[in-house]
């Protein structure tokens, strides 16, 4: 009975992820219009392939490729589910009347300069169980931002969410297809900062160098040839938790196909910061694209209908709706998801790393543990602006040195709703701004 049961709530995943999958991509071609209605009309995805022949050629990287990998994908792991579930009948369905299998997944969401390269470590660090992916929608972002049919946030956010979900069930296919230049044989030399996750820096992901001229082939720790997405695959299989940080999620709703798929089990943790702080980080961060904020900060004007300043205010809304959405606990979210400030990590790194573990059901490891106390209590030196490994506390009250009170005005005007949401004080002149015995965060409770 359970076991039909869940086999027929897969089903129904299967097709409607098939539907979401067919309308994203039907935008960017035509003839996919035709193929989709077929489709739609037969809800077989088996039969796919026969399908995509009778609709012409296709070359690698095309959308109708994206879709015939994500599809057969799709009926491959439909048979594995339907396993797990056979074995696991004693287990109680959750909230959605599904039978998750054994692995968890956790995505960690954040803006750029929230400390979220921190925060990716707590989990990267986890130890041999761990599968710990940094940033992957990079690629996805490099290589749609410019395709103006692609330019819509809509679209966009419906294509990161399909290749997270993908690299979630441990399938790089749709991610390959938007490295560039495009992996020979499922190898690229290109994944980007593939020494940022040790899984896929150590064996038996790392394969050995076999001429020695490739200098970015190496991961830090060690020398390690072209990344064979295959293996990383089988790793990834192989491993009963699975994180990914990224920065280019900006709505939380966006994810809910992806939070009910029966075959996940996934928790998300969005992780903000004061925007004032933000502000003062990029601008050291990212210089020269920062410049009209130095030259507004001279003047001590600050045109507030530039699009620098509607963007800022568009960052903070996004911020802000997200954990509106998460903080309402709607069905499909509840228990999966948790906000948490980066100035609270900063000042008790192990009790909110603790707190995040238990959110996420993964036991605390000793080496997890031990690398936050490393890089948390011993003096390090800064060593460049992605670095993770600093005094943390310290860090975190930087900037109010750094940023002209003019700025931080502008910040606490067009994103004083998301400041209020989260509990970041706002200040009146600039010796409140630089007075360290002055806490500029309210003491709050969010899940
Ligand atoms: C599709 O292209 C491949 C290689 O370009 C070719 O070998 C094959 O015959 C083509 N198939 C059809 C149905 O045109
Ligand atoms: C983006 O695409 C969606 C869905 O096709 C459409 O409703 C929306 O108007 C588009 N937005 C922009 C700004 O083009
Ligand atoms: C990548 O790894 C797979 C799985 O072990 C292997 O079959 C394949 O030959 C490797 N690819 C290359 C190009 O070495
Ligand atoms: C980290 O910085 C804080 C604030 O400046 C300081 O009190 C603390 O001693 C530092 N910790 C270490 C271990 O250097
Ligand atoms: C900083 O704030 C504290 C508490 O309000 C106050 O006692 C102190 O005088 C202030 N320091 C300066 C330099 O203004």
């Amino acid at each position: 009975m359970l076991t039909a049961n869940s086999r027929m709530k897969t089903k129904y995943a299967i097709v409607f992820i098939c539907i979401v999958a067919l309308v994203i991509i039907e935008k960017e071609s035509n003839i996919l219009s035709r193929v989709s209605d077929k489709l739609i009309k037969r809800q077989t995805p088996q039969q796919t392939p026969q399908t995509i022949q009778e609709y012409g050629n296709t070359t690698e990287n095309s959308p109708l490729m994206v879709l015939k990998v994500l599809l057969s994908k799709l009926s491959v792991t439909e048979g594995n589910y339907t396993n797990l579930s056979e074995e696991q009948e004693e287990e109680e369905p959750d909230d959605l009347g599904f039978y998750r299998g054994g692995r968890k997944q956790v995505l960690l969401m954040a803006t750029t300069r929230t400390g979220s390269s921190f925060v990716g470590e707590f989990f990267n660090q986890h130890g041999e169980s761990m599968f710990y992916l940094f940033e992957p929608l990079w690629h996805v972002e490099r290589m749609l931002a410019t395709a103006t049919e692609a330019n819509n946030g809509t679209v966009l956010a419906g294509i990161y969410r399909d290749v997270l979900q993908a690299l979630f069930l441990c399938d790089f296919s749709p991610l390959e297809k938007f490295i560039s230049p495009p992996p020979q044989d499922h190898v690229t030399p290109d994944l980007f900062r593939r020494e940022s996750s040790l899984s896929l820096c150590e064996e038996p992901v790392c394969t050995p160098v076999i001429k020695d001229v490739f200098e970015r082939y190496h991961c830090k720790t060690r020398r390690c040839g072209p990344l064979n997405l295959t293996l990383a695959s089988e790793s990834c299989l192989s491993k009963q938790q699975y994180a990914i940080k990224t920065v280019r999620v900006r709505q939380l709703d966006t994810l809910q196909p992806l939070v009910q798929d029966p075959r996940l089990d996934v928790k998300i943790i969005q992780l903000v910061r004061d925007p004032r702080a933000i502000l003062a980080s990029r601008m050291v961060a990212f210089s020269s694209k920062y410049q009209t904020w130095k030259a507004w900060a001279q003047d001590g004007q600050v045109p507030e209908d530039d699009e620098e300043v509607k963007r800022l205010k568009g960052n903070c809304d996004h911020v802000r709706m997200s954990a509106e959405v998460g903080l309402s606990q709607p069905h499909w979210l509840r228990k999966r998801y948790m906000l948490v400030r980066y100035e609270d990590i900063a000042r008790y790194p192990m009790q909110k790393a603790e707190e995040m573990y238990k959110f996420t059901g993964i036991p605390f490891s000793s080496q997890a543990r031990e690398w936050i106390l490393k890089n948390t209590q011993t003096t390090q030196v800064a060593s460049g602006i992605y670095s993770t490994q600093k005094n943390s506390s310290e860090q975190a009250e930087k900037w109010r040195f750094s940023i002209p009170f003019t700025l931080a005005q502008v910040v606490q005007k067009v994103c004083g709703p998301t400041m209020k949401l989260f509990g970041y004080k706002f200040v009146d002149d600039e010796n409140t701004l630089i007075n360290k015995s002055i806490s500029l965060l309210e003491h709050k409770q969010f899940n």
